[in-house]
């Protein structure tokens, strides 16, 4: 093939999406986009949860049928009723969740998906042979002849990519495809992006990490709501700007914190040990004072101690050894309501089993563990209904929660909608210790920004405040302190001064 027509061919889009509107009962989900793939590029879809990526992106791949617009492919018009159609079209799709048969190997999983076109003339050692060379091309470090169960999802996830090329994907759809992967993972997926980018393959990426975006991306066009807020060139693109795009406003990703005003010690912890739900020492001789007007942070890999943490002094979690106490007075051992009546809130990290009743509408679940009191209750019996109506409304209004009505099931909400919901519930005690277990986890920047400056507000108005998060960029942010933890101790302690990145992280891997 001549030179001349592969630069050519590198110049024009290969995918052109115009105009494209699709609406679903009630929303709006996609309302005149346009959206255009050239040939060894990546193009970035940006938005929040809910804006649109998805829905676009499967019109695309024939799950969806636009009700307006064109789609080009190579400059001619297609129309693409099925995801079949869209494979013979050179489209590929990665979705979220797999789709094999476990039991069967990588090959054979590919050969499943080829028999309905090509009718049963499969020869299995043809493309396991195939499939060999494509992996050995990308650096998919894929064995064609390994069952799928063997395999850990970021490998899975690269038998998909391989199985879309293997199918003849010039363009390559990849929704959302690093929110199932570790870091070390996203890195090996970001190689064999770049790989398929410079053969001249085209690429739709999906996320709403803006590190990520900014990594891999050479155009980006964000979403919000439907609409399209704008395309731009990864040169032009901070995160500062692409933030402020996806949200809508402009968004504080460092935050202004005043002087630290130490009131007195308003939580302390007394060599503090308990089981894990493994029965081991999940916490571990544990002693820590937290004072009024303070935030410390508690940094660590999951799963060293800081679930047991939270759950010791919320009262969910019995302790073996030592003393909890709020305010000097001795609470160990004490159930949630009473750890609750003293003062103590509690933002869990695992909000749809802790947090909410699932079954409940967003109004009583507003209300959960305060529904006996004044103001919504008479004397422990009778529900005051508008009052308890007032208080949801007001409270979906400081809180920006996006819900229907206040009668909605919490189900229906979106995740960061409901964080915001527990978190309007608990800080409306006017707690003085605040537990924030991953606060922010699956919750969208915007959301994020609001709970951050709410925990801050929070600490302005003298709360002691302990917050554990595996984001050390949020630990980094808010934290007067930060305690580091490792195999269920405290390892290391550390002023907001003397911050120092690669020691916390030496820390929390326990290298001392
Ligand atoms: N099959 C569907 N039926 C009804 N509404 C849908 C359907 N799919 C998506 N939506 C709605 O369309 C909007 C966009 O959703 P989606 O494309 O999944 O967003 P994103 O992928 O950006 O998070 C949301 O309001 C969502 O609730
Ligand atoms: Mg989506």
């Amino acid at each position: 093939m001549a030179e001349t027509v592969l630069t050519n061919k590198r110049r024009i889009e290969l995918l052109e999406m115009r105009g494209i509107v699709k609406r679903f009962p009630g929303v709006l989900a996609c309302d005149q986009i346009d959206f255009t793939v050239k040939s060894g590029e990546v193009h970035t879809l940006l938005g929040e949860n809910g804006a649109g990526k998805s829905t676009l992106m499967k019109m695309l791949y024939g799950l969806y049928q636009p009700d307006e617009g064109e789609i080009r492919i190579n400059g001619k018009v297609a129309s693409i009723r099925s995801p079949q159609e869209a494979i013979q079209s050179g489209i590929g799709m990665i979705h979220q969740h797999f789709m094999f048969v476990p039991s069967l190997t990588v090959a054979e999983n590919v050969a499943l998906g080829l028999k309905t076109s090509f009718g049963s003339m499969l020869d299995l050692k043809e493309i396991s042979k195939g499939l060999s060379a494509l992996s050995d091309r990308y650096n998919l470090k894929i064995d064609p002849d390994i069952p799928i169960w063997q395999l850990a999802v970021g490998e899975q996830q690269r038998v998909e990519i391989l199985r879309a090329i293997y199918k003849g994907a010039d363009l390559l759809i990849l929704d959302e495809p690093t929110a199932v992967l570790t870091p070390q993972e996203v890195d090996d997926l970001f190689r064999i992006l770049n790989q398929m980018r410079q053969d001249g393959h085209a690429l739709i990426f999906i996320s709403h990490k803006l590190h990520e975006v900014l990594a891999i991306s050479n155009r980006i066009t964000v979403l919000r709501d439907g609409a399209q807020v704008g395309m731009i060139d990864v040169e032009e693109a901070t995160k500062q700007n692409l933030a402020e795009m996806m949200v809508g406003r402009p968004v504080v990703l460092q935050y202004d914190i005043p002087p630290l005003e130490r009131g007195s010690v308003r939580l302390e912890l007394n060599q503090v040990s308990a089981r894990s739900n493994r029965g081991n020492l999940g916490l571990n001789d544990v002693s820590l004072s937290v004072y009024g007007g303070e935030i410390v942070g508690v940094a660590g890999v999951s799963g060293n101690g800081q679930q047991e943490l939270a759950q010791v002094i919320a009262g969910l979690r019995p302790i073996e050894a030592g003393t909890i106490t709020v305010n000097g007075q001795n609470i160990s051992g004490k159930s949630p309501e009473k750890m609750n009546s003293l003062g103590v809130s509690y933002i869990p990290e695992e909000r749809m089993v802790d947090g909410v009743i699932k079954e409940f509408t967003v109004a009583e679940n507003l209300i959960l563990q305060d529904h006996w009191r004044e103001p919504f209750a008479n004397n422990g019996l009778m529900l005051n209904f508008n009052v308890i109506q007032d208080a949801c409304r007001q409270a979906i209004k400081d809180y920006e929660i996006k819900t229907p009505s206040t009668e909605t099931p919490i189900k229906s909400l979106s995740g960061g909608n409901i964080q915001k919901l527990v978190l309007a519930r608990e800080l409306a005690r006017n707690p003085q210790v605040l537990i924030a277990a991953q606060p922010t986890r699956g919750v969208d920047i915007g959301a994020s920004e609001y709970i951050h400056q709410r925990i801050l507000a929070e600490r302005e108005t003298g709360t002691a405040i302990l917050l554990i998060s595996e984001d050390l960029d949020e630990i980094r942010a808010l934290s007067d302190r930060i305690i580091v933890m490792f195999e269920g101790r405290i390892v290391g302690i550390v002023e907001r001064k003397d911050v120092n990145i690669q020691a916390l992280g030496a820390m929390m891997a326990g290298v001392h």
